[in-house]
């Protein structure tokens, strides 16, 4: 292989980074601001989320990923933030529970803002102009200015990260995620739902066992991980400009680390073997993700990992399958059984959103809760029946009770309940009862196989 420099990918062919910008010069001279500014995140941090994802690679621990579809400039609320890390926090109780194994939190969160789109080009009434591409590059309002992409918006977007990631840093670490708060955790969540009422008595009962291991002796002072919780970052490494900005060399091992958060991943559009976003995250010693679905190949797929995961190490890569409801039993077979039988450790996580995204007539691009879970079962039971461990799952949540995905049983959003609450600045997201209803069923899977696994030990 050629080497590799953080900027390898400049001599590659791109998909979905903007050329548009009016002064090429002013982007580059923003990018050289930022390579100057703090990173994000530290080298040994993302280490450490390496080895927890090499722990569900290897079937020990389960992935809990998720977020907004993309972060905002105007939805960007400490209340939104403390919203997201409370429902993920309720939700990993629910699978910690049901798994009887580690959930390994990553948001999709502090730098989230790049979009790939479907469409170049927007057009209304006859007007047409560039699509919006993510408030990191040009602003969601139908004039030719806001689509116009402005380098100083890289900017904003990377202090929005930093004060994201420092508020999240102190909800983990400062006594917000202290077991004995799981009961706190349902504060403000609108009405008593189902699901809070569920999730209250599963509580009651996580009580009364720290009760008993606090007779033990076993406290939140005397085990820190009940006191606090790790809490990890995600985005789409999708504007290698800023990704390469952000890299640099890790002065413990020598290695090249993006630091504007702890995983990336390559989106669904960017996974060609010979573009630039596989020479990018090939060099980064990051974990990865990357998305795929099915058209993709088994041998290019081995293709793929054995550029962008050369030493097999587990952890390294999560592949995030979105098939869609109805194509998932049908794609993903040849896939798993292929990764398996030639040894390679990935992370198996399911994205039930992006294969079942529709429009309403009245225009409403929306995801049935029905099919979102069925995609999660689908995905689940064919990884179970290869042998292999579906080992996580990656959601467009929010901690808002929004009406953008229909369905559900607490409160179920109806095709005429869209608009009232429809705030998303890119896809659907589920909301807070669907993103914990959705956890309790996927809860009561993973509790199945344990059960089955105790069986077969048993026996
Ligand atoms: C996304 O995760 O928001 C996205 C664009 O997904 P995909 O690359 O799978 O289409
Ligand atoms: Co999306």
């Amino acid at each position: 292989m050629t080497k590799w420099t953080p900027s390898t990918w400049r001599k590659k062919p791109a998909k979905h980074i903007p050329e548009d910008y009016p002064d090429i010069a002013h982007l580059a001279e923003v990018e050289a601001t930022l390579k100057g500014y703090p990173p994000l995140v530290f080298a040994g941090e993302a280490r450490r989320l390496k080895e927890r994802l090499g722990e569900v690679a290897l079937g020990n621990a389960f992935l809990l990923q998720g977020g907004d579809c993309a972060e905002s400039f105007k939805e960007f609320h400490p209340d939104n933030l403390r919203d997201m890390f409370r429902v993920m926090m309720q939700m990993a109780v629910v699978l910690t529970y049901g798994a009887g194994k580690p959930i390994v939190k990553v948001g999709r969160i502090a730098g989230q803002f790049g979009k790939p789109r479907s469409s170049a080009i927007e057009e209304r009434d006859g007007v047409t102009l560039p699509s919006y591409r993510g408030d990191n590059i040009n602003a969601m309002a139908f004039t030719p200015e806001a689509r116009t992409p402005d380098p100083e918006r890289l900017l904003k977007a990377y202090g929005q990260s930093a004060s994201t990631l420092n508020l999240l840093r102190a909800f983990s670490t400062g006594g917000y995620a202290n077991l004995r708060n799981i009961h706190k955790w349902t504060l403000g969540f609108v009405g008593e739902s189902e699901q809070t009422k569920k999730y209250k008595a599963l509580c009651d009962k996580i009580t009364d066992a720290m009760d008993f291991m606090e007779a033990c002796g076993v406290t939140p002072e005397t085990t820190p991980q009940m006191a606090a919780t790790d809490y990890y970052t995600s985005h789409e490494g999708l504007l290698l400009g800023y990704e390469e900005a952000m890299t640099r060399i890790d002065s413990t091992t020598g290695r090249w680390y993006d630091t504007s958060a702890h995983l990336l991943w390559i989106g669904n559009r960017t996974r060609q073997l010979d573009h630039a976003h596989v020479e990018f995250f090939r060099g980064v010693e990051n974990p990865i993700a990357m998305k795929i679905s099915d058209d993709l190949e088994p041998d290019e797929l081995l293709r793929l990992l054995d550029v962008l995961n050369l030493q097999n190490e587990p952890g390294r890569m999560t592949l995030i399958s979105r098939f869609g409801h109805d194509r998932v039993s049908q794609g993903l077979p040849k896939l798993a059984r292929t990764i398996k039988s030639e040894g390679r450790h990935v992370v198996w996580s399911c994205d039930p959103m992006h294969g079942n995204t529709l429009k309403t007539n009245s225009g409403y691009k929306t995801r049935p809760f029905d099919k979102i879970l069925t995609e999660v079962k689908n995905f689940m039971q064919v990884l179970h029946a290869e042998g292999c461990w579906p080992g996580g799952v990656h959601f467009e949540m929010t901690g808002q009770n929004v009406t953008e995905c229909l369905g559900g049983s607490a409160r179920a959003v109806r095709e005429e309940d869209l608009s009232s609450r429809y705030h998303t600045h890119c896809d659907p997201r589920l909301n807070a009862n669907q993103a914990l209803e959705l956890a309790f069923l996927i809860a009561e899977e993973l509790g199945s196989y344990r059960k089955e696994e105790e069986t077969r030990l048993a026996g």
